[in-house]
């Protein structure tokens, strides 16, 4: 989602560096972008001028030093609480004063990373949905300490972005995944128990409740492994089995098969 988050930055006129372990990730990311740039340009949404400029305005670094200037910082690393920690810690102790610290978090506690930092009113949720470029909403969760000011920023910041920015307080999996992900576990538990084909699970839900793409099809979007780690989040953080990983999502993510970027999932791309 990083990528994505850095597209919409960059297009809407945000000078943007995206971060990323190494010079590999760095080189796919910024590929991505211009991949979906394209599809754009195609599209005639925007213009190949848009593209170039918005590609111009990225820079890409491995150094947490070179975020030091940033004013906002969104971080979108694999929904694991520690590591998150470590990253936020990191970067509270390069970033100035003023500077707002977003977590592009589907599940886990904004309160509990903002502790880290020892700027807690600055840090707050920026959850994106995928894939970036298309999807309207940024769901905007404030800490316990998150203030006014800084949730005020990233609500203009958002609408800047071309996003419809929606409150909501920090719970396990805020409310899209509070919702969403035992609909697609239970889509899982569908498969497992043979009450269907993956293609009926998908169809029904597509053609009879007008989603957009049917609820395997959608978790192989979003990735079987973010999936697994929220339902995870729930279950652990609202202490109920309803919540607990479908036994096949389990299964499938052990096999390393992650969804669309490992190229099989449910299905095979
Ligand atoms: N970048 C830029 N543009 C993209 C794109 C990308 N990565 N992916 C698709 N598009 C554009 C296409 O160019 C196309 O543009 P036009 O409308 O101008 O033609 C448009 O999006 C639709 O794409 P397609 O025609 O290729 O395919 P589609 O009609 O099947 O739509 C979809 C694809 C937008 C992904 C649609 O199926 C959809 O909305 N699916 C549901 C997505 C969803 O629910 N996302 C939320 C997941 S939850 C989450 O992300 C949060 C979490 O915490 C887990």
């Amino acid at each position: 989602m990083g990528n994505g988050i850095a597209h919409v930055s960059a297009l809407s006129g945000f000078d943007t560096i995206l971060l990323d372990l190494n010079v590999d990730l760095l080189k796919r990311g910024i590929a991505t972008i211009e991949d979906n740039l394209q599809r754009q340009v195609k599209k005639a949404k925007i213009s190949q001028s848009d593209m170039n400029i918005a590609l111009g305005k990225i820079k890409s670094t491995t150094e947490y030093n070179n975020l030091s200037t940033c004013d906002l910082i969104i971080e979108a690393v694999i929904e694991n609480q520690s590591i998150k920690e470590e990253i936020f810690r990191s970067i509270d102790s390069i970033c100035k004063e003023q500077t707002i610290l977003a977590s592009n978090t589907s599940s886990i506690s904004i309160t509990a990373i903002a502790e880290v930092t020892s700027h807690p009113e600055k840090v707050i949720g920026m959850h994106f949905m995928n894939p970036v470029p298309v999807m309207k909403l940024v769901e905007v969760v404030r800490g316990q300490k998150t203030n006014n000011n800084t949730t005020n920023t990233v609500i203009e910041i958002s609408e800047e972005m071309g996003k419809r920015p929606v409150e909501c307080n920090d719970s396990p999996g805020f409310i899209t995944n509070r919702i969403l992900m035992p609909m697609i576990n239970e889509a899982v538990y569908c498969l497992m128990e043979g009450v269907g084909t993956k293609e009926a699970i998908d169809e029904i839900m597509q053609l009879g409740m007008a989603h957009p793409m049917g609820p395997l099809t959608l978790a192989d979007l979003i990735g079987l492994d973010v999936c697994s780690n929220i339902l995870q989040v729930l279950y652990k953080d609202l202490d109920d089995d309803k919540y607990a990983p479908c036994p096949l999502l389990e299964k499938i993510v052990h096999q390393g098969h992650l969804g669309r970027k490992t190229g099989q999932g449910f299905y095979k791309y």
